[in-house]
């Protein structure tokens, strides 16, 4: 309905229209959608950054995140390959502190969301993943009861320089011994969920989910944004050519998810209007909503079963700003 709707506004935009008939079957469902369709992301960047203004005991930011519920809210992005939880002086990366994993356990679990955390897959020892600091979060994890409802190991594996290293097959084989490590530490129920895959998703997928990948996960994922946000201009975000076409790109993820793990969902794992944080002073504004809206649409519309939207705060595609206000303020 959406899309209908937006292809009316994309025309009176574009042509001089005086009148246009459009008709919406809106008693006639294409797709059903879960309650959890539309989730939202923190940006593991926020960590490096001591959370920035972002302030996760806030009385407004639960309130604000209540208002999104039920939904995943993810934690992860290129800095999760930096993360150790709990670290030490001694030990190279950005600290995940105790108390940041317990404000946003709480959060999550007053909010009513599901939370998604992304290891860091970047710790190796003799070309393996290293679960040494991913099992003493789990085992505190599993001490306090906290239940989030998914893990994820690594970010755009094909896309970053210092990740691309690990292979499609070895990636598949992290991905099962971080199962393994879970289940030793007796977390209860929760879904595997990646590989995050970024930019160009062939042929790094195609070939991740061969290699047992497909086995291993319960979500499969792709990140997408339209454009850089550093190059973006105001008619990008009404030109419907570049809305559509994120159409091959979820048709062509879709079909080899259906093919290579017959059975498992297809996210959007992480996804907005443009990259790099999005563009300033547009992809915070009412503008930004036509492509967002074009994406639900587009995306329930092909198959996929979750959209999670970066970000809940930051940057400029951030829903709400740094004064813990919901965008658009125009
Ligand atoms: C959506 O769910 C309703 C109610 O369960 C069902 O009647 C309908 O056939 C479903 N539609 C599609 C497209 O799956
Ligand atoms: C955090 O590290 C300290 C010192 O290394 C250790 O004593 C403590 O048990 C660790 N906490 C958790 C929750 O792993
Ligand atoms: C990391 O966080 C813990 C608290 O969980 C703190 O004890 C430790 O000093 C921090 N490490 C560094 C290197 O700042």
């Amino acid at each position: 309905m959406f899309r209908h709707l937006l292809v009316f506004l994309l025309s009176v935009f574009t042509y001089d229209v005086s009148c246009i008939t459009i008709n919406l079957e809106s008693a006639k469902a294409v797709r059903n959608v879960s309650v959890k369709f539309v989730g939202v992301t923190l940006d593991s960047g926020l960590i490096a950054t001591k959370w920035r203004t972002f302030d996760l005991k806030s009385q407004k930011v639960l309130t604000l995140a209540k208002g999104l519920s039920p939904s995943y809210l993810r934690v992860g992005g290129a800095s999760s390959d930096r993360i150790m939880f709990n670290k030490t002086h001694d030990q190279p990366g950005i600290n995940l502190s105790v108390a940041d994993w317990d404000n946003l356990n709480h959060l999550a679990m007053n909010a009513g969301m599901d939370l998604i955390y992304d290891f860091n897959v970047i710790l190796r020892k003799n070309g393996q993943w290293d679960p040494t600091n991913a099992r003493q979060l789990l085992e505190y994890t599993v001490k306090k009861g906290y239940k989030p409802a998914g893990y994820e190991l690594g970010n755009e594996p094909n896309h970053r320089p210092q990740v691309k290293i690990i292979s499609e097959k070895q990636l598949a084989k992290d991905f099962a011994a971080f199962k393994h490590v879970a289940s030793s530490v007796g977390v209860p129920p929760f879904l595997t969920i990646g590989p995050d895959i970024g930019g160009v998703i062939m042929p790094y997928l195609e070939k991740f989910l061969e290699a047992g990948g497909g086995d291993v996960l319960d979500a499969v994922t792709m990140h997408h944004y339209y454009t850089n946000g550093q190059s973006a201009t105001l008619k990008d975000f009404t030109d419907s050519k570049l809305l559509d076409s994120l159409i091959p790109e979820v048709q062509s993820f879709v079909k080899t998810c259906n093919q290579k793990a017959p059975g498992k969902q297809c996210w959007l794992g992480e996804t907005s209007s443009c990259s790099h944080g999005g563009a300033q002073h547009i992809s915070d504004r009412y503008v930004a909503g036509f492509l967002w809206l074009d994406k639900l649409g587009l995306s329930a519309l092909h198959g996929l079963q979750a959209v999670i939207r970066q970000s809940f705060y930051g940057s400029y595609y951030g829903l709400i700003d740094t004064h813990l206000n919901p965008n658009p303020v125009s």
